[in-house]
């Protein structure tokens, strides 16, 4: 099945409700499990202060548990949707006796300039989760990973991939969301679409030349891509 893109920002306002609504804790700690065992499997302690970046971060939920499991690092959730980082700071500021390690920035990856990543270079840890699929040119997030990343620092990367016929699709969407918010619908089908294979991204990473990140299937939907830079 071809790849489909879908709109790289979310930017409408029942995208920005139904995200902020939905529960994805599931999905969400075990993205950050699986950081935490590479980390651990490193036997390396991330020295206080250190920078964690969240590409892609929509409403903040990723962003918020990283704060919260790294509470001497400082976290930085970035989106290019404007709706987003404001739904993400109003989260933020409802919490914000609890979570004091946390900002976010407006920056759209795919259109900006070494001058407007200044503050966010030097990162020991970059994570993104259900980033990648939005990118028309996925080498936005690679050429992201080598401008923003210090060096050795942990990448993990989790994101949906495209099944090869469309009643996968079918029956995924069918498993996942047949209950959920039509908008949810309509973006887990879009987003299985415009999702890139196991195949696809070690391609990319060759390009990219980072060929030392592992690629891997994880269940029936998801593919991740962890490592160090
Ligand atoms: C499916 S959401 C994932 C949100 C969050 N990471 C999560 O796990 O729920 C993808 C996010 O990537 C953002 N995005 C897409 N293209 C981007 C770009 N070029 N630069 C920055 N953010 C982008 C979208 O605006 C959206 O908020």
């Amino acid at each position: 099945m071809q790849r489909c893109p879908e709109p790289e920002l979310m930017n409408a306002p029942d995208q920005v409700i139904a995200y902020a609504e939905a529960d994805f804790s599931a999905g969400d700690h075990s993205v950050v499990e699986s950081l935490l065992e590479l980390i651990s499997n490193s036997c390396i302690t991330l020295p206080s202060a250190s920078l964690i970046l969240d590409l892609g971060c929509g409403p903040g939920n990723v962003s918020e548990l990283l704060a919260s499991c790294f509470p001497s690092s400082d976290v930085i959730g970035i989106d290019g949707a404007s709706s987003m980082i404001s739904m993400a700071n109003q989260r933020l500021f409802a919490k914000r006796i609890f979570i004091q390690n946390l900002q976010y920035q407006h920056v759209d990856l795919s259109h900006c300039c070494l001058d407007d990543l200044q503050q966010i270079r030097d990162a020991s840890v970059i994570v993104s989760n259900s980033f990648l699929h939005h990118l028309h040119n996925p080498q936005t997030l690679w050429d992201s990973v080598k401008q923003l990343a210090a060096p050795n620092a942990f990448m993990l990367h989790r994101d949906l991939r495209r099944p090869s016929k469309e009643q996968e699709v079918d029956a995924l969407c069918d498993r996942y969301v047949s209950e959920a918010p039509s908008v949810l619908q309509r973006d887990f089908r879009a987003s299985l679409m415009a999702a890139f294979t196991v195949v696809e991204v070690c391609d990319q990473l060759e390009l990219a030349g980072l060929s030392q990140f592992m690629v891997k299937e994880i269940g029936d939907r998801y593919l991740e891509i962890s490592g160090r830079w």
